[in-house]
């Protein structure tokens, strides 16, 4: 028999029906709940809100485990590419080899951004923070492809994702050529998906460059653990946004918006800009951990912390070993690593992080391998957004079919003036 749950508010009673997921998480299942007792629920940050089914990612905070479609982050980030993970969270399964490269070979025909989108680049300044560049830039994709605008979904949907996986990073490239100055660098699609970011990154016409293996490699992994996250900031975002019907450009350009936030994937860059501020202020970890304790400081230990891991994020175990390997191969001895490592080591044996179970997050590591590879800090939550490009559009995807999806809109608790009359 199927559990319910009872809810007594005064002398009203409500049964109400308990929804178990495929891992037994429970959920009280409150859509009647305003129909029958006139109630809604409060619940700011959507702390206990499940918003919606999903089967596309799970998370057990507590135990750090994170799964893509039911495969362990740990096996995919030792086995598994980006071009393979994307798909896998976008079609649901792993490919074949035969589907794996007929989806290869539709991303490398869409690497190229139409002409007329260069142009777009002169516009901003060469100061612009890349975030609002490739969150402007993939909006204007729907400008260049009108067809996607109908949500409904059939093979343009298809052609959609595959455009927007191989364009954004294209436009990501773009904006950092801007920033420096350089001639943007075609995308040359005889290299990888990674290969040919970093070619279109670093290359500079007056020079040969060649991918390293293993920075290539390091960059797969680091966008195989963003990929997807379920319900966080920007994946909601995405979903807010499309619950309206609003075409997928638009909706991803929203997530990245989303993901800009400090306290989201905007963290990465805070990260390492902590780290140098701790350099210049001598090394003075333990002062800087005493700051973040202090609310009134207004210092938060950026990397640390999450909403949802309270043990360990398992991504950042990963993300720390694979920060050894890179800077050890590239042979790079970056004192930034030895403030976090140090930084880390001090917070979780002092009592308030451990109260509050704050651990390193998937952020407090990426950065310096990000900088290893010789991508400047404003680039890294744009890292971030290609990283999670396949997990929006799973999630957009995933909500156009379900038979439940209705337009996002909250209810709220008004508590502002009451009826007053406009002064005569
Ligand atoms: N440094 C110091 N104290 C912290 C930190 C931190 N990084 N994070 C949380 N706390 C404290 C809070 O002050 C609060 O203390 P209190 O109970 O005494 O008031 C308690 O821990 C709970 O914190 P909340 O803000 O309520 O936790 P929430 O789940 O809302 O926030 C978040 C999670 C945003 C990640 C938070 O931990 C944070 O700000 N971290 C730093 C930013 C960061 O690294 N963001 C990246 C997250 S991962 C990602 O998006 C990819």
């Amino acid at each position: 028999m199927s559990k319910k749950a009872v809810l007594r508010i005064g002398d009203q009673e409500v049964e109400l029906p308990v929804v178990i997921g495929s891992e037994d998480e429970p959920a009280v299942d409150i859509r009647s709940l305003r129909k029958e007792t006139g109630y809604v629920t409060l619940d700011p940050g959507y702390v206990n809100t499940g918003s919606t089914r999903s089967a596309i990612t799970f998370i057990d905070g507590e135990n750090g485990i994170l799964r893509y479609r039911g495969y362990p982050i740990e096996e995919l980030a030792e086995r598994s590419n980006f071009v393979e993970t994307s798909y896998l969270l976008i079609h649901g399964e792993l490919p074949t080899p035969e589907e794996y490269e007929q989806f290869r070979q539709r991303l490398r025909v869409h690497s190229m951004i139409h002409e007329d989108m260069k142009h777009f680049y002169d516009g901003f300044p060469s100061s612009s923070h890349p975030m609002a560049i490739i969150s402007a830039m993939t909006l204007g994709l729907s400008t260049f492809y009108p067809e996607a605008i109908d949500p409904t979904l059939d093979e343009e949907t298809d052609l959609t994702v595959c455009r927007l996986l191989s364009k954004v990073r294209t436009i990501a490239a773009f904006s950092f050529k801007k920033s420096v100055g350089q001639p943007f660098v075609y995308p040359d699609n005889s290299l990888t998906y990674c290969g040919n970011f970093l070619h279109m990154m670093f290359k500079v016409p007056a020079e040969s460059y060649h991918v390293d293996p293993e920075v290539e490699r390091a960059l797969n992994l680091l966008l195989i653990l963003h990929a997807d996250h379920e319900q966080n900031c920007s994946t909601s975002t995405v979903r807010m946004v499309g619950s309206a019907q609003s075409n997928l450009f638009a909706c991803i350009a929203a997530g990245i918006c989303a993901l800009w936030g400090t306290l989201h994937g905007g963290a990465n860059q805070a990260v390492l800009q902590q780290l140098s501020a701790i350099q210049k202020n001598d090394n003075d970890v333990k002062k800087f951990v005493e700051l973040a304790k202090e609310k009134e400081s207004g210092v938060r230990l950026m990397g640390f912390g999450h909403r949802v891991y309270r043990n360990f994020d398992p991504r950042a175990t990963i993300i720390k070993e694979a920060c050894h390997r890179l800077l050890n191969h590239l042979g790079i001895e970056d004192n930034l690593l030895d403030i976090a490592l140090e930084l880390e080591e001090v917070a979780v044996s002092d009592p308030y992080f451990i109260d509050r179970k704050l651990y390193p997050n998937v952020d407090f590591y990426s950065g310096i391998m990000y900088r290893a590879i010789g991508i400047p800090t404003n680039m890294f939550t744009v890292m971030f957004a290609l990283g999670r490009l396949p997990g929006w559009i799973a999630h957009w995807l995933e909500m156009q079919e379900d038979p439940d999806n209705r337009i996002h809109r909250p209810r709220q608790i008004y508590t502002g003036e009451l009826s007053r009359p406009y002064p005569q």
